[in-house]
């Protein structure tokens, strides 16, 4: 931990001389990179530190509040955007996983954009503008080398803000992996609930309904996500798995008996995977008894859900994700 002391000691004063007087701004995901990234820049430079948190209805139950009540604790400038009417309404009809990803992304940034012109709308023109980012060095490799300020180009002609207004990225995570970034988060105190959680995708349950996102499939997915998350956390496996995708097939019926009677519910699957950087995973060879357990819960509790099955594949041939 001398070392992450240092990680953390070192980036403060490499943020304070970049950054100076100016303010920044940070869209926390929920995730432990953007979170411990943000924590860092907060003991550079205070409240000119702005986090903005994105509600997109498509978390996982009970997810916003206990991100809300955790960010709460560790960051004094907070911004919480409800944003699901927004996203819901734009995803309304559409299927296809690449459009659902394309079209999270730009309510994204418009809903971002408007938190920037918060923020920013009143800066003298001349002045740069920081965005902090919780890029990990697998992320700068894999993306040829540096992200640099050119890939945020594009969301920049934002009404309401300076043109001059110069955009520079804060990357103080650029040289860790993320068995380093939790290290460090613990070092900064943050809580555990924030440094052990399993990655989540940032569009959310929406990847996660294969079909058509509507409010009662969130519902349905949710159910099942929270007793599969519940019953590994009991088996106390969160720290041996890498992420406990549930998918929600949405578009399929199959049929079941339960008691006397006929089912006709939807299949859910199960994708838990062990992996150190997610380029590659292997699927997770739970304990039968977890799998009994999960299995035996969803199809009680969860109405619509009459069939549970297992995802065997790994990472490639399949991703992580079903979308
Ligand atoms: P795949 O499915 O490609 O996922 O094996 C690799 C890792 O990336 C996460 N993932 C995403 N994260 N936005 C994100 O922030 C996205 O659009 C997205 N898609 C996938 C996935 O959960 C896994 O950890």
């Amino acid at each position: 931990t001398w070392t992450m002391l240092n990680i953390v000691e070192e980036q403060v004063e490499a943020i304070r001389a970049q950054v100076g007087e100016g303010r920044a701004i940070c869209a926390l995901s929920g995730g432990v990179d953007s979170a411990v990234a943000a924590a860092i820049v907060q003991r550079a430079i205070g409240d000119r530190l702005t986090c903005v948190y994105v509600d997109h209805g498509m978390m996982r139950l009970g997810e916003t509040e206990q991100v809300r009540r955790d960010f709460e604790e560790v960051f004094d400038t907070l911004d919480v955007v409800d944003a699901s009417e927004q996203f819901l309404g734009a995803l309304e009809g559409i299927t296809d996983p690449e459009e659902k990803r394309k079209i999270i992304g730009r309510e994204f940034i418009r809903t971002f954009e408007a938190a920037e012109v918060r923020v920013f709308g009143d800066v003298a023109g001349g002045a740069t503008a920081y965005l902090v980012q919780g890029t990990l060095y697998p992320d700068v490799v894999e993306s040829g080398g540096g992200a640099g300020t050119s890939n945020i180009k594009s969301h920049h002609n934002v009404g309401g803000l300076p043109d001059d207004l110069q955009f520079e990225l804060v990357e103080p995570l650029r040289t860790l992996f993320k068995d380093e970034v939790r290290a460090v988060g613990e070092q900064l105190g943050l809580p555990s609930t924030m440094v052990w959680r399993h990655p989540f995708p940032g569009p959310g349950l929406g990847i996660r309904i294969i079909g058509e996102v509507t409010r009662e499939r969130l519902d349905i997915l949710r159910e099942a996500d929270a007793i599969a998350r519940e019953e590994l956390t009991r088996a106390g496996l969160d720290r041996d798995i890498w992420q406990f995708p549930v998918v929600l097939l949405a578009d399929v019926r199959s049929v079941g008996v339960q008691g006397d009677h006929r089912t006709y519910g939807h299949p859910v699957v199960l994708r838990p995977v062990t992996s150190e950087d997610a380029m590659t995973a292997d699927w997770a060879r739970l304990p039968y008894a977890v799998l009994e357990r999960i299995s035996t819960r969803i199809t009680n509790e969860v109405r619509e859900i009459n069939r549970v099955t297992v995802d065997i594949t790994s990472k490639p041939p399949g991703t992580i994700e079903w979308e």
